[in-house]
């Protein structure tokens, strides 16, 4: 029996079950393949005692329509950086790579499936280069990936932002109100932009434009006649002002590298207020309700065919790739031509056209 072992990594994502799912359902198949998964990414092998599961039809049955993943998933240290705290209560990370490689190995793994979203394909590459049978799977609700035209989660993260909009503009109406709605995407406005649209916001603020706080005041003063009047602003919480930086926190979390965005919805309300502007305003931060519960039917469909895709790639032997899906196709390209190409938002594309179309002030 051949073994293929499945992990997932960084934030969890809607649709990381049906990848996983659909991994199960394609390798049972071929009869002498069996799939175990390990529990949150790597930190499954590294630890003693070893945390895997056996993934078979029964373990998958009906996963495809939940949220999360089943194996668990963590955005923190890895077989590269393993967090180890020392007497003194310091931290140091120490490289464990070689280590997991020959416990692979001893676990009789063939070949292994990432499915993980920039930093989750760093570890893959490395692995890679030590000589691992690794294939990636591209993963994050912010679509922030060039090599893929989509990545799963993004259209059910999407959904949610866009009924979020639907529920304020009732509010906003009700009580002649501004309302500021700040969603995820790191540096990447794409969850914004497409909220926006689909919501039908007056004002969509991304990173990739720089605003001008006084632009968007007229905007928003134009909206209203004789103290009535409402308008809805989406930000991501990748935005910051022309000349200005953005907000977060560096994170105190052992292992976790990135910076912890969030905050610019109440200082743009605070600094449109300082600015003059009458109207009463409120802030909603989504946040993970962007990234839980259950995938819409494009993200189920899209890590389907990744999932049967991934799994074929460990049939071909195609290790060091990455699935990607590039209309009507789902292909495989290398993982290194699929980092360090993040998919921002170009300010000239027909999206931002159809946005600006609609009266959708950017603030520029
Ligand atoms: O990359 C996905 C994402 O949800 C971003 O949109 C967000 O900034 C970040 O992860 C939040 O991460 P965490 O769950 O670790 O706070």
């Amino acid at each position: 029996m051949k073994r293929v072992l499945v992990a997932t990594g960084g934030g969890d994502c809607p649709g990381l079950n049906a990848v996983i799912r659909a991994v199960v359902k394609r390798a049972e198949q071929e009869r002498d393949w069996e799939v175990i998964g390990s529990i949150e990414s790597f930190n499954g092998i590294l630890r003693e005692p070893t945390e895997i599961r056996v993934l078979d039809e029964h373990s998958v049955a009906g996963i495809h329509v939940q949220g999360g993943t089943i194996i668990g998933s963590t955005n923190k240290g890895g077989p590269f950086a393993w967090p180890i705290k020392n007497k003194d209560g310091s931290w140091e990370y120490a490289d464990r790579s070689d280590e997991m490689i020959r416990k692979l190995q001893y676990l009789g793994v063939d070949a292994v499936i990432s499915i993980g979203g920039d930093g989750s394909q760093r570890i893959s590459q490395g692995l890679f280069e030590k000589g691992l049978n690794i294939i990636g799977v591209p993963k994050t609700i912010d679509n922030d990936l060039l090599a893929t035209d989509f990545t799963f989660g993004f259209q059910t993260a999407v959904q949610e932002a866009t009924e979020a909009v639907d529920k304020l503009v009732t509010t906003a109406a009700s009580h002649n109100r501004v309302l500021v709605l700040e969603v995820m995407g790191r540096f990447a406005g794409w969850i914004a932009l497409h909220a926006a649209i689909g919501g039908g916001a007056e004002v969509c603020l991304i990173p990739e434009i720089p605003y001008d706080l006084d632009i968007v005041l007229e905007k928003l003063k134009s909206r209203y006649s004789r103290g009535k009047g409402n308008a809805i602003v989406v930000i991501s919480e990748g935005a910051r002002p022309k000349g200005g930086s953005v907000v977060g926190v560096e994170s105190n979390e052992v292992g976790y590298k990135n910076i912890r965005l969030g905050g610019i919805a109440h200082k743009l309300s605070h600094d449109l207020k300082k600015a003059g502007f009458e109207a009463d305003m409120r802030e909603t931060v989504l946040g993970h309700l962007q990234r839980g519960g259950i995938p819409v039917a494009y993200d189920r469909i899209l890590a389907s065919q990744f999932g049967v895709k991934a799994f074929e790639m460990v049939l071909n032997g195609e290790f060091g790739k990455m699935a990607a899906y590039r209309h009507p196709d789902i292909i495989s390209i290398p993982l290194t031509d699929a980092l360090d190409r993040p998919n921002f938002v170009n300010p000239n594309c027909d999206l931002v056209r159809t946005a600006r179309g609609l009266g959708i002030c950017f603030g520029d």
